[in-house]
Parts: structure tokens; C-alpha cells; sequence
């Protein structure tokens, strides 16, 4: 892992960490992704060796597919990548590709405390894509070919991507009371500095993220804003 990737990791991770010691009651929201892996990492050793108590948290899937197969969902992911190696009650683990009215439990659940998203070549939150109104909740999409071609290695090529997906919308991401926004990879500068250096509007759906009182962005390259 190059030194940079390391540094976020570990800077998401600790996020989390502080979040989950202050209040362990705490809802996270969760993205899956290339990016986010290394926080995973860190936090799955964390938990392994005794540091974090999930017992009383709750952590939302970001989004997932709706026609994938099961080894290829978000929901899989993130019991691979995290879930497994915590103590995070299954009942708490919560996806909205099987969940009815997701906004409702997140609400019922006393609203998201931290959420982690990616950021997409196109400026997709989630799968927020282009043009999804900043007044959205969750809801279904269909994948913009962009993100499709950005997952096709993940399953053997373009025309095996799935088409349909849930997502929660921007105003759920937008109501988590701390956002951080990781970004890897030089080939996600321009986007960030399209979403952070100009006008904020549905075009470029990360751009809306300037609006949040407590925004925190962790890239792994420099860019201007
Ligand atoms: P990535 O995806 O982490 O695999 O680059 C991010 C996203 O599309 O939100």
C-alpha cells in the first residue's frame, strides 16, 4: 500500500474509532469500493484484537446492486471486509437492497452519527448519479455506463455489471451529522477539484457535499480548491 492510502486508512479508521469510544450507540454509514479496503483493514485488526466494542452500533450499507449475484453485493462486502471480524450484532447490520423505507429505520435508529463515502469519476455520492436532486432520499437508480465501466473488472466485463441499483439519496447522506469523503488515486483529482473548487449543483452530485457543517476530506493526492 503506497504511504499516502496508509495515511487516510488510518485517519478513517481512527474516525470511526473515536466516534464508536464516544458514543457506542453511534449509525455509520458505509461505503464499499477500492478506497475504502485499507480503513477496513485497519479496523477489521482493531477489532479482532479486542480495541472496538460494536455491540451497541449500527452500521447502514451506503447502497448496493439489485441484480447481482450475492458474492458480488455490497451487503457481502461488507461482512467480508468488516462485518466478520467485529462484534456488530447481525440485527444491526443493515442494507437497502432488503431493507423497506430505509430512511424511516435510519431515523428510528437516532440518525446517522458518521458516514464514509467514495467519489466517484463522475461525481457519484453513493450511486447518486449526475442529475439525482439534492432533496432525494433513498431510492432505486440505474447505473450510468461511467460507473459501469469503472466496476467492470470486478465482474468479467462490461455487459455483466449490473444495471439497477439502491442508494440512499443525498438528503440522507447530507443529514449524517459528520461526513468524511475519501478519495484515492490521481485519477479522482479532477473530479474532486470540479466538486470542491466550483458552483454546487445536481450536475455533480459530490459538489452538494460543500454544503455540510462538518465535512472532512481525505485524499491520498494534492489538489487545489
Ligand atoms: P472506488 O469507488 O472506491 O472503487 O473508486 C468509489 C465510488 O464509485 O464511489
Amino acid at each position: 500500500m503506497a504511504d499516502r492510502y496508509k495515511e487516510i486508512s488510518l485517519e478513517t479508521a481512527q474516525a470511526i474509532a473515536e466516534q464508536l469510544r464516544s458514543k457506542p450507540t453511534s449509525c455509520f454509514g458505509l461505503p464499499t469500493g477500492r478506497t475504502p479496503v485499507g480503513t477496513y483493514e485497519v479496523l477489521a485488526d482493531w477489532s479482532r484484537q479486542g480495541k472496538l466494542d460494536w455491540s451497541q452500533a449500527c452500521c447502514f450499507a451506503l447502497d448496493d446492486y439489485l441484480d447481482a449475484p450475492e458474492e458480488q453485493t455490497f451487503a457481502f462486502f461488507l461482512e467480508d471486509h468488516l462485518f466478520k471480524h467485529t462484534n456488530l450484532p447481525k440485527e444491526n447490520r443493515f442494507n437497502p437492497r432488503i431493507t423497506d423505507n430505509y430512511d424511516r429505520l435510519i431515523a428510528m435508529q437516532g440518525g446517522l452519527d458518521l458516514t464514509v463515502v467514495g467519489i466517484g469519476r463522475n461525481g457519484h455520492i453513493a450511486f447518486n448519479e449526475p442529475g439525482t436532486p439534492a432533496q432525494s432520499y433513498t431510492h432505486c437508480v440505474w447505473l450510468t455506463e461511467s460507473t459501469r465501466v469503472a466496476n467492470a473488472q470486478f465482474f468479467g466485463g462490461i455487459d455483466k455489471v449490473p444495471v439497477h441499483a439502491v442508494t440512499m439519496g443525498m438528503a440522507t447522506i447530507m443529514e449524517s451529522r459528520k461526513l468524511i469523503l475519501i478519495a484515492s488515486g490521481e485519477h479522482k483529482k479532477e473530479i474532486i477539484e470540479d466538486s470542491f473548487a466550483d458552483g454546487i449543483g445536481p450536475t455533480v452530485p459530490a459538489s452538494l457535499l460543500q454544503l455540510h457543517k462538518n465535512l472532512t476530506i481525505l485524499s491520498d493526492f494534492d489538489w487545489q480548491q
